[in-house]
């Protein structure tokens, strides 16, 4: 069978890497893809990313199954339009990927159906915003309504901070920020303490499998210090997440928000990621939703995945999820992004990278921006590699992924040297 993935990120090499494995596949395409999924002889790049012309390949190359990847192709459409066509594709309609895509569907959603989190208003007038932001305090939170490319999202700890947030985000012209149908808003909440973890499941609109837990490190510097980024670095599975939570985080967030969709007449399917905060007591609360999985906390998840991920697939686009039974990897997998030079804020692109270890069974660099130009590999966006390994503990894990690391040269390549450190430290 022919599969079909869409997006070009490290998610998606680790997506096609997994789907390259199983016997019923014959050949993963990767649309866009990069420069890592270019050097594998089993995956196949295509050089198009509209959804129209995506529709218009999986017809022609009779592809049995196509996954997406990235919120944009999501949020433009993309599975409904493959449905329409009756093409088979594994991933939420337009209107469902409003969990991901409108923070302020998001938070109505979950008041609406008694999901746990913060306290939130949203507003579309500054006036009104700042003076909320003056009678609640800080430390708050001050989030874009529209997708941001995980740059929507401002921690004030002071209330210039927070005044300043609101003026960015209801500035048309703000940075990267894609305003929602209805103009610009934000979304302004009450500042949760804790430890994060995400909790991601695959989703056929009535069952729900969940994939083995993980944590991102979303700041760009160790101790977690320095800006928001889309990931600096994961590992699999989270400790925070123990046999007790992860039960409660099943029963009071997952099984609500699906049932809660189902009942909105908004089905879901495709990859569900709770966002968590899991205060000092252990309660766990959702700081969002993305109608994806991660990046890059599919990395190690699907390193430790050992069943085979197509039949799972097949099962979720059939609605047959609950025949599934995933087994995983009981080592730890530990991911250390490699960031290009001016990440988040400005990459430089167009360095030559070298010293990639090949792959092992305990090692295995994901590709995100990297571009292959015949023999040589360049650095083509913000996060460039994901350095992936197996180990059976998490400090075995993070040896071997920085033994990877420190293997790899390109100019001003920024990683963080701490991953996993929490769970280090219990
Ligand atoms: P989000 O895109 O909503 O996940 O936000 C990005 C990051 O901002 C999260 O991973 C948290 O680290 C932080 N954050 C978001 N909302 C809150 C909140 N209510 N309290 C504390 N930190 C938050
Ligand atoms: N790593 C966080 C995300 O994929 O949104």
């Amino acid at each position: 069978m022919k599969v079909l993935v869409i997006g070009g990120g490290g998610r998606e090499h680790a997506l096609a890497w997994k789907l390259a494995a199983s016997p019923k596949v014959q050949c993963v395409y990767v649309a866009p893809g990069n420069g890592g999924t270019a050097l594998d002889p089993r995956l196949e790049n295509v050089p198009i990313s509209e959804p129209l012309e995506l529709a218009e390949f999986a017809q022609r190359e009779s592809v049995a199954l196509t996954v997406v990847g990235p919120e944009a192709p999501l949020a433009a459409g993309v599975v409904d339009l493959f449905r329409a066509r009756e093409l088979r594709i594994f991933g939420p309609t337009r209107a469902a990927a409003q969990l991901e895509s409108s923070k302020a569907f998001c938070k109505a959603f979950m008041q609406r159906h008694g999901i746990p989190t913060a306290r939130w208003a949203s507003f579309g007038d500054a006036a009104a915003a700042h003076a909320y932001v003056a009678q609640q305090g800080a430390p708050i939170v001050v989030k874009a309504d529209g997708l941001a490319a995980g740059k929507g999202v401002v921690v004030a700890m002071s209330l210039p901070q927070a005044h300043a947030a609101i003026d960015a985000m209801l500035d048309g012209s703000a940075l990267g920020v894609h305003h929602n149908d209805g103009g610009a808003r934000v979304v302004i909440e009450e500042f949760l303490e804790g430890e994060e973890a995400s909790f991601i499941a695959m989703v056929d609109g009535e069952h729900l499998l969940p994939l083995a837990t993980s944590q991102d490190h979303k700041r760009l510097r160790d101790d977690d210090e320095g800006p928001n980024t889309g990931g600096m670095g994961a590992y699999s599975p989270a400790p925070v997440i123990t046999p007790n939570l992860h039960a409660r985080v099943m029963q009071e967030i997952m099984r609500p928000t699906v049932a809660g969709m189902k009942r909105d007449g908004i089905v879901f399917t495709g990859f569900l990621y709770a966002g968590l905060m899991i205060d000092a007591q252990g309660n766990p609360k959702t700081l969002e939703f993305n109608a994806r999985l991660g990046d890059p906390e599919a990395q190690p998840i699907l390193m430790r995945l050992k069943s085979d991920l197509f039949d799972a697939l097949m099962h979720a686009t059939d609605g047959t999820l609950d025949q599934v039974e995933l087994q995983w990897d009981p080592h730890i997998a530990l991911g250390v992004v490699m960031a290009a030079a001016g990440y988040p804020e400005a990459p430089r692109k167009g360095a030559t990278i070298s010293g990639i270890p090949a792959a092992s069974d305990d090692l295995m660099v994901f590709h995100a921006g990297t571009a292959r130009d015949g023999e040589r590999l360049s650095v083509s966006g913000g996060r460039v590699l994901c350095v992936t390994a197996l180990g059976s503990t998490v400090r075995r894990a993070q040896q071997r992924a920085y033994e990877g690391v420190d293997h790899i040269r390109f100019e001003g390549a920024q990683h963080r040297r701490d991953i996993g450190h929490r769970a280090v430290r219990r």
